[in-house]
């Protein structure tokens, strides 16, 4: 199988090099290599390169960037547009698109987790050009699976849990948001999963292409999941300036960012797992693998 893959240095994108190495040959890109936001560019890439599959990864995840002008012009042009452009020239080339979205996508306003035929309404402009691209990409005749997924870590690329590190090293105390709760997913898993469901969509003429929420099992508050990381760090015997007893637990509205972010990033993966008969392992889990690679420790 001929496999394109995009944003090959990001979080999710260097884990699927690996993953999908097994599968078959892997044409794996950045942006120096191809622009997503050039649109001509981006055909005559896939047109070279004749994939079976296209994986794309890449995304504009500057999110409260994405606010400006300037950012906004990108995030369309990467986040709404190029999915689409992908679905017209894999339809052309009878090749498939794996796609990944979040849960940006939604207000956060519901009470409990979101299935994947609840109303979209992103709360910024990050948000809009993903919804955008979700659409335009299922407006495509490609065959597809659009992949929600919430929170991304992985020991690769920029990250909250490296930041809250980074910080507890320099200072004594922090205060992290308590009130928008979803669930941290490794990017190793994301890749794990993409490399099954890609096995599957070869040999599978009947495969169930897409729309599916895809996030780490459970559930946790940034505020939680900065004093884990903490803990974590402690134990590995890290040298910080401060304990979980030192972070802080704040209201969103006490911590204003350019973007609003949704309260509930919660995602209900049931239509997931139930179709492809695949677990979804505990946030904690795979923070800790990720965590264990960062710190060096056994
Ligand atoms: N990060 C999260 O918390 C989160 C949460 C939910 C969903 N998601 C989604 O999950 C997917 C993977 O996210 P991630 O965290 O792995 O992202 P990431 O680490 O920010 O990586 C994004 C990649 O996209 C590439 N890219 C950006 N602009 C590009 C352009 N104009 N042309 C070509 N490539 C471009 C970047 O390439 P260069 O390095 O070469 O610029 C980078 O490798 C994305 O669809 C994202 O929207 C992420």
């Amino acid at each position: 199988m001929k496999i394109l893959l995009t944003g090959k240095n990001g979080q999710v994108g260097f884990e699927l090099q690996r993953a999908l190495a097994p599968l078959g040959t892997v044409h794996a890109v950045d942006s120096g290599d191809c622009d997503l936001a050039d649109e001509q560019a981006l055909r005559a890439l896939i047109r070279t390169s004749r994939p079976d599959l296209i994986v794309n990864p890449a995304a504009y995840t500057a999110v409260d960037r994405a606010e400006d002008e300037a950012g906004g012009q990108l995030a369309t042009a990467v986040n709404a547009i190029a999915p689409g452009v992908m679905g017209e020239e894999a339809a052309r080339l009878g090749a498939a698109v794996i796609h990944y979205s979040t849960d940006y996508v939604f207000d956060g306003r519901k009470a409990t987790p979101y299935v994947e035929t609840d109303a979209t309404a992103p709360l910024g402009a990050y948000g809009r050009s993903k919804r955008d691209g979700e659409q335009a990409l299922m407006r495509s005749t490609a065959r597809h699976l659009v992949l929600r997924t919430s929170w991304v870590v992985g020991a690769h690329g920029n990250n909250f849990a490296k930041t809250m590190l980074r910080l507890a090293a320099e200072r004594k105390e922090l205060s992290v948001v308590h009130d928008q709760v979803g669930a941290p997913t490794s990017a190793a898993l994301i890749a794990d999963l993409t490399a099954h469901l890609a096995m599957r969509l070869r040999h599978d003429p009947a495969f169930p292409f897409g729309l599916y929420h895809m996030s780490a099992g459970g559930e946790t508050s940034w505020c939680e999941y900065a004093s884990f990381v903490i803990e974590r760090a402690t134990q590995a015997g890290q040298p910080l300036s401060l304990t979980p007893a030192d972070i802080h637990p704040i209201a969103s509205a006490d911590y204003p960012t350019r973007a609003s972010r949704p309260l509930n990033s919660r995602l209900d993966t049931s239509l997931f797992t139930k179709t492809f008969g695949l677990r979804l392992p505990p946030w904690r889990e795979g923070l800790n693998h990720i965590l264990q690679q960062i710190l060096r420790t056994p």
